[in-house]
């Protein structure tokens, strides 16, 4: 997969260069590539915003400056161009692994009131390239940066290869049971006067299997009531219900 990172802070992408998308990348499983938009302007002060039409607080970025970026990165093929944005459609689990099949990934980081909104627009038009606008939660950003890494993240991981063993990303919070994961244990059995729920040292498969659908079901209905409730009901069997 190839990913494209536009921005005015190259800098805020170097986290990418660590750990498991650091190790993607140089495996060659992600060509990830980060271009600082003021590149493309032609001004002495190197201008990407202007103030906003219609009035009110704040700076918009330009169109014609964006419109160059991404046509400089835009291929031929087909390209999410995926535009964080507090006002966008929420960043799900499913999300990530819908963006995970695609081959190329250009996401537009965005600083100050955001892009005018001709941007997404004019794109949307052009054949092959699918716009996205995404928030990672409801809340306010300074810019588009930190939910590139998040974005960027959330799909590295998903890539094959990416994580070592797979059966990882099967149990795992969001994923397909659709509940929050249960609580994990490790070493030493007993610590600070805590031990380890005997279920898990007791060698009962069945045991187990069940103790952590309980704990699942348990955690999901206190900490995210609405995930609970959008189960399909065929989901829950009686010995869930019990719970
Ligand atoms: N930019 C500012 N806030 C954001 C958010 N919550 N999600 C995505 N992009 C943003």
């Amino acid at each position: 997969m190839r990913v494209d990172v536009v921005t005015i802070f190259p800098d805020y992408l170097a986290p990418l260069e660590l750990s498991l998308v650091g190790r993607a990348r140089r495996d060659g499983l992600l060509d990830l590539r980060v271009h600082d938009l003021r590149d493309v302007t032609t001004d002495r002060h190197r201008t990407v915003d202007d103030t906003p039409f219609g009035g009110g607080a704040g700076m918009v970025m330009r169109p014609d400056v964006w419109g160059t970026a991404l046509d400089g990165v835009i291929g031929e093929g087909p390209a999410v161009l995926l535009v964080p944005t507090p006002s966008g459609e929420r960043l799900t689990q499913s999300m990530a692994q819908e963006l995970a099949g695609a081959e190329r990934i250009v996401i537009a980081c965005g600083r100050y009131e955001g892009i005018d909104a001709r941007v997404a627009e004019h794109y949307s038009a052009v054949p092959g390239v699918q716009v996205r606008e995404v928030s990672i939660g409801d809340y306010v950003l300074n810019g588009g940066e930190v939910a590139a890494l998040v974005v960027v993240e959330a799909v590295a991981r998903l890539l094959p290869g990416v994580v070592g063993n797979p059966a990882s990303l099967v149990e795992e919070s969001h994923g397909e049971a659709g509940l929050l994961e249960y609580p994990v244990y490790t070493k030493p059995p007993v610590w600070a006067g805590l031990a380890v729920p005997e279920v898990l040292t007791s060698g009962h498969h069945g045991r187990v299997a069940r103790w952590r659908r309980d704990q699942a079901l348990a955690r999901t209905a206190e900490r995210r009531p609405d995930m609970l409730a959008a189960l399909p009901p065929g989901d829950l069997d009686a010995e869930d219900r019990r719970v």
